[in-house]
């Protein structure tokens, strides 16, 4: 058995934004699971403050770059037994806007500041210095916000293992250099061979140099981000530490997202009774205002609206497809331009194409349940969790072939459709032309029944339970630890 401290900017339910804070969620209750001994370390965002309600404090920590004295309170990650342990420093975090933005949707100029306290906390807590009589065997951190917690450790004599896993290397968390003064870091971080990183200082490079191994979210990805055209500037410094780097594919949380369980859509099903999805379909079709057309190819979306999700290229790609009989039903929230370009064709095709923009997680259940296919034109994707929910729902999903999405969808062609193992339309290139192909293949696929109900129910058979996954997490904890020896 292993104690492992996580170190993550989100878990949920207590603090979600997307993935990060939904498999910061799952994987420490599956890793309990396996045995481990597992403790989330997380910031007192104003949200999960609420949520702890009365809670201990387990101890008062004072931590260099903090004005006030930083308490850590004790809560579990929600109904399940998993320790939550939360950074609380009102003054950086218990606040009205969002997790990492202000009310206006503005990133906090001082989020620099915020998660360096929280990593010093993190710090104090691995290295036991907190009072807690714990120290973990391995610190694992996800994502910028955590990158100095293994560069700290890092300069520590005797310290626990680090990990460090990247969930998007697109943020980078960098900041300028008079932001790093503020830091009241070691000066030494501030270099080439350290943490600078093109005139400026970047909190990934902390993980990526220090941690004594990487991971990220599939084994696709890990080899993408080691060439120009992914690394995002870091792929020399991956290049070079290519040996310690693993890529682990995501795992659903099955207890949240399984149509044979769900308490939000309109009628459970699962493979065997597949035919009762129509009315999640029809239900879907009510809630937006689309026309209840049984013949149309019904296009789920659910997303950031962001350039990483291909969203931009939907208007013009899905422009010829209207007259053949396709709907949208679209939940995201981000770029503002996109959404009112998304609003105006909304405009102009009445109960074809709806949106709803905003966050709304009950929406996103009834979208993978009444939608014929799930859409995900990534131009890049760590891992992707949609397209394999949507296995789970029956919902075909339709995906670029990049990151996890090439690891997790079986696309169809015709050897992978004679063996019946296809799950999925996947197509290459990033263009409006290219998009526009493969949800007509789809539209073709579905007007073949028995061929598109063979489609649903390899996908829905499929297992991404997070099992495997955790057990080889535990595997990188094991050699993480083994390096401190
Ligand atoms: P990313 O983390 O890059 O946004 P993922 O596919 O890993 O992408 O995870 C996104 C998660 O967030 C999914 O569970 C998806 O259902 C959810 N999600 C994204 N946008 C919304 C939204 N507007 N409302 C509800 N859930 C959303
Ligand atoms: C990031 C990635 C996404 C991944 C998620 C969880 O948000 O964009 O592809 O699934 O992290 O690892």
């Amino acid at each position: 058995m292993k104690k492992v401290l996580f170190a993550a900017s989100e878990a949920h339910p207590l603090a979600k934004t997307g993935g990060l804070g939904e498999v910061c969620g799952a994987l420490p209750l599956a890793l309990q699971q396996c045995g481990h001994d597992v403790r989330v370390a997380l910031p007192g965002y104003r949200t999960v403050l609420e949520q702890c309600g009365n809670v201990r404090v387990l101890a008062q920590l004072t931590v260099p770059g903090s004005l006030e004295p930083v308490r850590i309170l004790e809560t579990t990650l929600g109904r399940s037994t998993v320790p939550a342990l939360i950074v609380d420093a009102p003054g950086m975090f218990d606040r009205a806007g969002g997790l990492y933005v202000d009310v206006d949707g503005r990133d906090y100029t001082d989020n620099a500041n915020r998660f360096t306290v929280y990593c010093r906390a993190v710090v104090e807590l691995a290295m036991d210095r907190g009072a807690l009589y714990w120290q973990p065997d391995v610190v694992h951190c996800h994502d910028w916000q955590t990158g100095l917690v293994p560069a700290l450790l890092a300069r520590a004599p005797v310290r626990p293992g680090t990990v460090f896993t990247i969930h998007n290397i697109a943020y980078a968390g960098s900041f300028d250099r008079e932001r790093f003064d503020s830091l009241h870091l070691p000066a030494d971080l501030y270099t080439p061979e350290s943490m600078e990183f093109y005139g400026r200082f970047a909190f990934i490079k902390g993980g990526l140099v220090y941690s004594d191994l990487i991971t990220t979210v599939s084994p696709t990805y890990a080899r993408e981000i080691r060439t120009p055209e992914k690394g995002c500037g870091l792929e020399g410094l991956l290049q070079h530490r290519s040996q310690d780097l693993v890529g682990i594919i995501n795992g659903v949380n099955y207890a949240l997202w399984d149509p044979a369980v769900d308490p939000v859509i309109a009628e459970r099903y699962d493979a065997g009774t597949l035919e009762n999805k129509r009315w999640n379909r029809r239900a879907l079709q009510q809630d937006l205002g689309l026309r209840e057309d049984e013949d149309a190819l019904l296009i789920g979306v659910v997303s950031r609206l962001a350039y990483q999700k291909g969203m931009d290229l939907l208007p013009a790609a899905l422009a010829p497809l209207w007259t053949q009989g396709v709907q949208l039903a679209l939940l995201g929230s981000g770029d503002p331009r996109l959404q009112s370009e998304i609003e105006q064709t909304c405009r102009e095709h009445p109960g074809r194409c709806a949106a709803y923009f905003g966050y709304n997680d009950t929406l996103a259940h009834r979208i993978l349940a009444g939608a014929d296919v799930f859409l995900m034109p990534s131009r890049y994707e760590p891992c992707g969790l949609g397209q394999l929910y949507a296995q789970r729902y029956g919902t075909v999903p339709v995906v670029r072939r990049t990151g996890g999405l090439a690891d997790t969808v079986v696309p169809v062609n015709a050897s992978t459709l004679a063996a019946g193992t296809a799950t999925g339309v996947m197509y290459e290139d990033d263009s409006v032309e290219a998009l526009s192909a493969a949800v007509l293949a789809a539209m073709y696929l579905r007007r073949a029944p028995a061929q598109w109900r063979q489609l649903q129910i390899a996908g829905m058979r499929r297992d991404f339970s997070w099992g495997e996954s955790a057990r080889a997490y535990a595997e990188v904890y094991r050699q993480a630890r083994e390096r401190r020896r």
